[in-house]
């Protein structure tokens, strides 16, 4: 069986930057078999063995074991063509068009990152043509949480045709595994949570738009291993795919064992990979838990906070956006008219949305200017500076929307550049909110954008901005790419998106990022590393954004997720202001023409809010009653160090004020509860004032002030 353990000269780990003795022995000698290996973190094993035919298998999720199995289901990233009659993870035309790739093992290698994960690298080959292919498993041993990636490269003479590359194609047991996956629209995003036994078939969750990975489903789910998933009990394991495009999971059970095959949507996407170039596939992210969806979320919102957001140990301001109140509608003044009741209200951070430019084609509305982006010399005579200057001045911090990828064929862009769009020839022009998609394979567009986005964010004084994308492919044609390259459109667009969201993360470090696409169709950690935080929805009815918040939840720290104040629903303001400050916090309302009374109640929050944020944003997540399924939604926040907590009890039907149970508190110390932010003309809550221990708390739960619909309630348990 060794001998079939080539160990091949170093090439591939050459040409993927590593030494080659990282891969192989020194001097090219045998290094003794690794037959049996394992990828682990604390709690998770992955175990592979090589076969006697050499090939690499994939055994059973859990603790590491001796039994091997050869069985061709159980190959651990299975080629087509040669022998595997089910759902390939890859699926290569070769430079003669043989369409048949068979996969060996070569070796292991294990690395250890700046940040303590550990890197192990699988190299395999394929026997009859130059092609290599190596898995990645970057753990990280605390969290429970796996990245996983696929590199390929070949030698052949001309190019070969990927036209399947999974990122991951893992192997769960077969038998009584239930997936829960989230579907969506526009302003429902995630709001229809469906957890369903896997059977024998292929389900595929999936999307085909190209430039954003949602707009029906978000590329993220939950497997559960022991029945439907539990917050506090069971094996979950959540799949996130790290991708902003076209994005396949499908889920193959062949009766004898289920595998999760993710990653880009092979879908129109064939790739032609020219000899000695890498195709790297986006990562997956791998989060496991035995105990239940509370403790695989706490452990991906670690990981997050380290290293799928932007400064994610730094809270996040309080910010007042001018859309809700002013739409399109607003000039130099009436921006300015609103800092001040912004300031005085508590809020830090002001953001000016769409419509501040444009000339020839002002962006007056959504018909036109997309892709002019001077200001809008009617509205802003002096331009963004002034506007920056007069709100910094004022002790708030200025951003700004930029949509940075689109134009409208209203605009002097469009009228000098008509063949920068994405479209197909022959084929009438179709908008989308009147706009089109810039062709970002075009290296003229890829410059452009980057102008755009320097000339925005250079401007002194910005500190923030939201970046937007407001549709996406329906007509994917490229007057870039050959007419032979067509299908490469869907994966270059997001790679060269990706390379200028790095360039933009690089040259502007202070200044703090939202990631929104016409609500959440950018929710995924691929485009979140370097952003700062996401738009989850358009829709803002706290209502709604109580089980929305709570499904985003699953996979996203609140941090992450922005949630603003408005009229949408029309919901009592204190209900919308508690919604509001269990997430990052903000507020999209004409302040002046606010109630006092909703004035004041606004203020108390922000000021609440200040005092608890480094709880809510930087503290751990226990999610406790469910709001699709009971009369409220409640959940509570602990400070990394056990000392504070923050309850929330969101009530949407009338109901009675049982205790809400707080989780994760310690149970010796002491905390003393007091109700922030309490709602005009409510009881006082029976134990406000009162200090109890953890374990009394966790044991006999808080009352709080609200039992009927549409109140709510936010309780600090205090040292
Ligand atoms: C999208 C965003 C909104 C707003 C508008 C501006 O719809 O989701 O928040 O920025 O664009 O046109």
């Amino acid at each position: 069986m060794k001998s079939l353990h080539c160990h091949r000269p170093a090439l591939l780990a050459l040409l993927l930057g590593m030494t080659a003795s990282l891969i192989f022995a020194e001097n090219g000698a045998a290094k003794p078999s690794p037959e049996n290996f394992s990828v682990t973190t604390k709690n998770f094993a992955l175990n592979f063995v090589v076969s006697g035919d050499g090939r690499l298998y994939q055994r059973t999720l859990g603790a590491a074991d001796a039994t091997t199995k050869t069985a061709r289901t159980d190959e651990c990233y299975p080629p087509a063509g040669d022998g595997f009659i089910w759902e390939p993870a890859l699926q290569v035309v070769h430079a003669d068009g043989n369409t048949s790739t068979s996969l060996i093992f070569d070796g292991v290698a294990r690395t250890n990152d700046a940040a303590g994960r550990e890197l192990t690298r699988i190299s395999l080959h394929d026997p009859a043509f130059p092609l290599e292919v190596a898995l990645n498993f970057r753990a990280d041993r605390e969290r429970d949480v796996v990245e996983q990636w696929t590199e390929i490269i070949h030698h052949e003479a001309g190019p070969v045709t990927l036209e399947r590359m999974a990122s991951t194609a893992l192997l769960l047991p077969a038998k009584n595994v239930y997936l829960t996956h989230f579907f969506g629209d526009w302003a429902k995003e995630m709001l229809t949570p469906i957890t369903e036994l896997v059977t024998p078939g292929t389900k595929v969750l999936d999307s085909k738009i190209g430039v954003r990975a949602e707009q029906f489903r978000n590329p993220s789910f939950v497997l559960s291993l022991d029945g439907p998933p539990a917050e506090n009990g069971g094996r979950v394991l959540a799949g996130l795919l790290e991708w902003s495009g076209s994005f396949q999971c499908a889920f193959d059970d062949n009766g004898q064992s289920l595998r999760a095959l993710c990653g880009v949507n092979p879908f129109a996407s064939a790739y032609h990979l020219n000899p000695n170039e890498i195709f790297s596939t986006p990562k997956m992210i791998w989060a496991w838990s035995t105990n239940g969806l509370g403790e695989m979320s706490r452990n991906l919102h670690r990981w997050a906070r380290d290293f799928g957001l932007r400064d994610g140990h730094k809270t996040r301001a309080v910010l007042l956006n001018n859309w809700e109140a002013t739409g399109f509608a607003f000039d130099f003044n009436r921006i300015v008219g609103l800092y001040d009741p912004a300031k005085e209200i508590g809020t830090e951070l002001f953001l000016l949305d769409d419509g501040w430019f444009g000339n020839k084609y002002p962006r007056v509305n959504d018909h036109a200017g997309l892709g002019d982006w001077q200001p809008n010399r009617q509205r802003l005579p002096d331009g963004l500076a002034p506007l920056a200057t007069e709100a910094v001045k004022r002790g708030l911090r200025f951003g700004i929307w930029m949509e940075p990828e689109m134009v409208n064929p209203k605009s002097e862009l469009f009228d000098q550049h008509p063949d920068w769009v994405i479209a197909q020839p022959k084929r009438k022009l179709e908008l989308q909110r009147n706009q089109l998609v810039l062709d970002l394979t075009r290296p003229e567009v890829q410059a452009f954008e980057w102008q755009t986005i320097q000339d925005i964010l250079g401007v002194t004084n910005i500190t923030y901005a939201k970046w937007d994308c407001n549709r996406y492919l329906t007509q994917p044609g490229s007057s870039y790419l050959a007419p032979d390259r067509q299908s490469h459109l869907w994966i270059d667009y997001v790679n060269a998106l990706y390379a200028l969201m790095d360039k933009t993360a690089k040259k502007y470090p202070d200044t703090e990022l939202m990631l929104c696409s016409g609500g959440g169709g950018r929710a995924d950690y691929g485009a979140l590393k370097y952003f700062h935080e996401f738009w989850p929805s358009d829709n803002t009815d706290p209502v709604q954004r109580v089980p929305m918040q709570w499904d985003y939840s699953y996979f996203f720290p609140p941090m992450a997720l922005a949630s603003h104040v408005t009229h949408w629903g029309n919901r009592p303001i204190h209900f919308a202001c508690s919604v509001a400050m269990s997430a990052r916090f903000g507020m999209d309302l004409d302040l002046t023409k606010l109630s006092a009374a909703d004035k004041a109640i606004c203020a108390g929050a922000i000021s609440a809010y200040l005092k608890i944020r480094d709880v809510t944003q930087l503290g751990d997540l226990y999610r406790l009653e469910d709001p699709h399924s009971n009369a409220r939604g409640t959940l509570n926040f602990v400070s990394p160090d056990r000392a504070r907590a923050v309850m929330f009890a969101f009530q949407l039907q009338d109901g009675s004020a049982a205790p809400v149970r707080p989780q994760g508190l310690d149970p010796a110390k002491n905390y003393t509860v007091r109700e922030l932010n309490p709602a005009p003309g409510r009881a006082v809550i029976p134990q406000e004032g009162k200090t109890f221990t953890g374990e009394e708390l966790m044991r006999d739960g808080v009352v709080p002030s609200c039992a009927h619909a549409i109140e709510a309630c936010v309780i600090e348990l205090g040292s």
